[in-house]
């Protein structure tokens, strides 16, 4: 017996980097041994901030070819695309009108993009919340993998259920985060989180001369001026990724750091030999996979399939709640 459903959904980023992969992939991977998965990439979240709409496609396919590649298993998770299954803008209207616009103004996501895109306050964006509540009731998931961010819209969206439930009769679980405790993975910068639009980022599916390359030219240490100057690992970058690749290692690193024994160069040599060694077997999978032609766009379609059967239970369901002719 599995645990519950989980949904989770993630906007069409492209190719994932190492940030992605430790704060959220990993994660999703577990979760199918215990709880029956349905994981999204929620192309119609990404037009709220309409950037790169001729990119979508293209980078759907890169970011499902690497959740494939890390162990998202087609046979035993539904993976699909949010568009594909147009239902979800369907009970996003009908759960549109069961939540106060106040609700979703104080919200401090939609507060942030009208400061960052004050050009493009569209009424999507407000409506944000509603679609993700939309994407996990209309597969009546309970469990939702997210990072903290995240909890403000989880939030709404046990409001929104509560609301439904109360006025049209029990229809959806009140879904509960389950929050990914991982730690923030910093990006090459040492300043920022790993993202792609900052471009500090490790990717997946980057060749091992390519991340060797990046990893060589991160920033370190910044008190650290010459080879000779003690180092402070704690406040170090290329440290702080060796949690996750040398962790047996680390009070060695350290040590050697502080007392100038191994310069930055040569920490970073070990660092990306780790990584390059920890991701070789997802390179090897991923380019077999990307050689079987048109076997990402049938795992999508099976998705699709799979997802737009319950979606249609769900929303038939709701119409005859609702009292709709
Ligand atoms: N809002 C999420 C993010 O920006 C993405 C998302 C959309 C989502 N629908 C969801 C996450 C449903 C969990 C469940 O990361």
């Amino acid at each position: 017996m599995k645990k519950g459903r989980v949904f989770s959904g993630a906007r069409p980023t492209g190719k994932q980097h190492i940030g992605n992969y430790l704060g959220a992939i990993q994660n999703y991977v577990k979760l199918q041994q215990d709880y029956d998965c349905i994981y999204c990439i929620v192309d119609i979240h990404a037009l709220t901030t309409l950037e790169d709409t001729h990119m979508l496609k293209a980078n759907t396919y890169d970011m499902m070819l690497d959740w494939l590649a890390a162990g998202l298993d087609p046979e035993k998770s539904i993976l699909f695309v949010q568009s594909h299954v147009p239902e979800v803008m369907e009970l996003h209207t009908l759960l549109s009108m069961v939540t106060p616009l106040g609700w979703l103004l104080r919200v401090t996501t939609f507060k942030e993009k009208v400061k960052m895109q004050p050009h493009n306050v569209n009424y999507g964006l407000v409506g944000y919340p509603v679609l993700m509540t939309a994407d996990i009731v209309l597969y009546k998931a309970d469990t939702v993998p997210v990072g903290e961010d995240q909890l403000p819209h989880l939030e709404i969206a046990r409001e929104i259920v509560r609301r439904f439930n109360n006025i049209f009769g029990p229809t959806f679980p009140e879904p509960q985060a389950k929050l990914t405790n991982f730690p923030m993975v910093l990006g090459l910068d040492g300043e920022k989180k790993m993202s792609k639009s900052l471009d500090n980022q490790i990717e997946l599916a980057a060749s091992a001369e390519e991340t060797t390359r990046r990893i060589m030219a991160a920033f370190t240490d910044p008190a650290r001026k010459f080879r000779n100057d003690p180092g402070h690992p704690e406040v170090c970058n290329v440290y702080s990724l060796h949690h996750f690749y040398t962790s047996l290692k680390l009070d060695e690193i350290a040590k050697k750091c502080r007392a100038a024994e191994i310069g930055c160069v040569e920490c970073k040599r070990m660092l990306a030999e780790n990584i390059n060694k920890a991701l070789a077997p997802f390179r090897e999978k991923r380019a077999q996979l990307a050689e079987k032609s048109g076997y990402v766009d049938e795992v999508l379609a099976d998705g699709a399939r799979r997802a737009h059967a319950i979606a249609r239970e769900t929303i038939i369901e709701v119409r005859g709640k609702i009292g709709l002719p």
